[in-house]
């Protein structure tokens, strides 16, 4: 089972190389994100609460993410691992997410924490506003969406650091450049 968590800022390209991965190694794939932007789109009750978060770019609070997240992981049984973009993004989820992994046996396998300065971040976010729709997409909330990485899922590092799970990942270039040092990372898993 490989279970690959993609970490890192707003912007730093997690859905673009979960894309390469999924094909590549044959994962599933769950973005906590595009579940949430999925449940707005269909005006559940989930999608209703999630909306004003994500539109001041705060985090969903953890009860109600932790729990949504192990519903979906609930429809991955049977796939060769999970790659999981956008969770976890605190302290507490990270707990969680090794707690439901032991559960089943598994566990982390590597955490690729793409780095990009914030300069080249700001610039992808915005050029993306012009067509994403997404209520997140303006400079104003990806200013605080930046900060929230900072304050709350930084700190996640030192706790991969600590378990030597992190692999931080130059992630700037093009994307092949940087899918090609994602691989080498994986591949070298024992
Ligand atoms: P989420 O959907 O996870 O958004 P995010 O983390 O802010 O990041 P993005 O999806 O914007 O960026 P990305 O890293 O996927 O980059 P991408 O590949 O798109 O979360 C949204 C909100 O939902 C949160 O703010 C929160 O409110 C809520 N939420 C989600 N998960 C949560 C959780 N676990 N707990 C609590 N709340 C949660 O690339 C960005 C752009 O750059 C694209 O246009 C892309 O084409 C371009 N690009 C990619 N790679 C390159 C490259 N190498 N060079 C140039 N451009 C590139
Ligand atoms: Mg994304």
């Amino acid at each position: 089972m490989l279970n690959v968590v993609i970490f890192g800022a707003p912007g730093s390209g997690k859905g673009t190389q979960s894309e390469n991965l999924i094909k590549k190694y044959n994962l599933a794939h769950i973005s906590t994100g595009d579940v949430l932007r999925s449940e707005m789109k269909n005006g559940t009750k989930l999608g209703k609460l999630a909306e004003d978060y994500i539109s001041k770019g705060q985090l969903v609070p953890d009860d109600v993410i932790i729990g949504m997240l192990a519903d979906v992981l609930e429809t991955k049984k049977g796939s060769n691992g999970v790659i999981f973009d956008g969770f976890p993004r605190t302290l507490a989820q990270g707990e969680a997410l090794d707690q439901m992994l032991s559960e089943k046996g598994q566990s982390v396998s590597t955490v690729i924490s793409l780095e990009v300065d914030e300069p080249e971040l700001i610039d992808r976010l915005l050029k993306r506003g012009q067509q994403s729709g997404r209520s997140d997409d303006n400079l104003e909330t990806i200013k605080s969406r930046l900060d929230v990485y900072n304050n709350q899922t930084s700190p996640l590092k030192e706790y991969y650091k600590t378990s030597g799970k992190l692999a931080s990942i130059k992630g700037v270039g093009t994307v092949d450049e940087i899918f090609g040092r994602i691989s080498e990372v994986i591949d070298n898993l024992k």
